[in-house]
């Protein structure tokens, strides 16, 4: 994921929900090298141990405070770069290079880590509530049927700004031109919840798509049924269906392209933001990948990303509504999903009473 340089830690401080399943980046991207990360404002050394398993700790060093990820994995110990020390998976200091034994208080913090569906997911709250039972769903990432895209950086801005983004299908006409659809300006619009789920639906019959979109579903520049339907999971990882088919097709013959965004917070002014799109045709045209993937990057890094990012510092570290921030249309689904984690937040930190905003 992205660069591995450390954030600055010592400015304001966000407020998470820590009981949850967060992207921690794609698993075949750590291999033998540890990575440093910083989630929630936590540092974390991700590495892989003697047998293969991908396995998360704390990345601060008890000693002088050095990067533990930037270390090396000698049999199953992460060793720290600065003085050697070495620590197990349960974060437990099991190995002093210099004389005397390893100070018996010596550790640093374990996080439940699961590889699933390509990806790393990583538990940043109590251990023993980690179920990786409530992991969304996202088996099309390694289902041979799919061929998928992916990228993976570090964004700057807010986490519920890029999760926003990508419930409020209407900004697409604007920031993406390559990509309009009169449905992302004049289509129905649904949004609803469902548990802790939040869904952004928009509808249009007979639309007229661009050639980008065309391109990518492989329908050229004929009027098609659309069909897009976002899908949040608390705290901010995205599905996004996206189909479209010949007027009257049902949406269960559409063309389908499932896609994958996923913003885990590294502070409250930077976002690790892990993207993948699929599709079941073109299987292994390399060429075609490469065109999908290049107009995808192009439209979620350069397109999407300095929009939030501007906007971003321009709120100046403000609390999102103490700006009373206009609601349009497009806005029910991002909405949604602020009040709903206020309300997990709330609930998580005992302050249950506590008003959503
Ligand atoms: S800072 Fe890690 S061993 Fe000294
Ligand atoms: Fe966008």
């Amino acid at each position: 994921m992205g660069g591995s340089a450390i954030p600055r830690l010592d400015g304001a401080k966000g407020t998470y929900l820590r009981n949850c399943w967060y992207v921690a980046g794609w698993a075949d991207e750590l291999a033998q090298q540890p990575q440093m990360r910083v989630f929630l404002e936590t540092p974390v050394a991700l590495y892989r141990d003697s047998a293969g398993v991908a396995r998360a700790i704390g990345g601060r060093c008890p000693h002088r405070f050095a990067p533990l990820g930037a270390g090396r994995v000698e049999g199953d110990l992460l060793v720290c770069p600065y003085h050697g020390l070495g620590f197990a998976a349960d974060g437990r200091c099991a190995r002093n290079p210099h004389l005397g034994d390893p100070p018996p208080d010596a550790a640093v913090p374990a996080y439940p880590l699961v590889e699933r569906h390509a990806l790393l997911w990583i538990w940043m709250g109590e251990a023993a509530k980690a179920d990786p039972a409530t992991i969304p769903d996202f088996a099309w990432l390694t289902d041979p049927r799919w061929d998928a895209v992916r990228g993976s950086t570090v964004a700057e801005g807010h986490y519920e700004l890029y999760s926003d983004n990508i419930l409020d299908l209407a900004h697409v006409n604007f920031v993406h031109p390559a990509l309009a659809a009169d449905a992302f300006t004049l289509g129905e619009r649904r949004f609803w919840q469902d548990g802790e789920r939040v869904h952004s639906l928009y509808l249009r019959d007979n639309d007229r798509i661009s050639l980008g979109i065309g391109a990518l579903l492989g329908t050229g520049d004929k009027l098609q049924d659309f069909r897009g339907e976002v899908v949040w999971h608390a705290p901010a990882t995205l599905y996004f269906d996206f189909r479209s088919g010949d007027p009257g097709t049902p949406p269960e013959d559409m063309t389908l392209l499932p896609s994958l965004h996923a913003f885990t917070p590294e502070t409250p002014d930077t976002t690790h933001y892990v993207w993948a799109s699929a599709r079941d045709f073109a299987v292994g045209d390399a060429e075609f990948s490469a065109a999908m993937r290049g107009a995808l990057q192009h439209a979620f890094e350069h397109e999407d990303m300095p929009m939030i990012r501007d906007s971003h510092r321009l709120m100046a570290g403000a609390e999102f509504w103490s700006l009373k921030p206009l609601v349009l249309s497009g806005d029910g689904g991002g909405v949604r999903a602020r009040r709903q984690l206020r309300r997990m937040i709330a609930a998580e930190q005992g302050n249950a009473e506590e008003k959503p905003a």
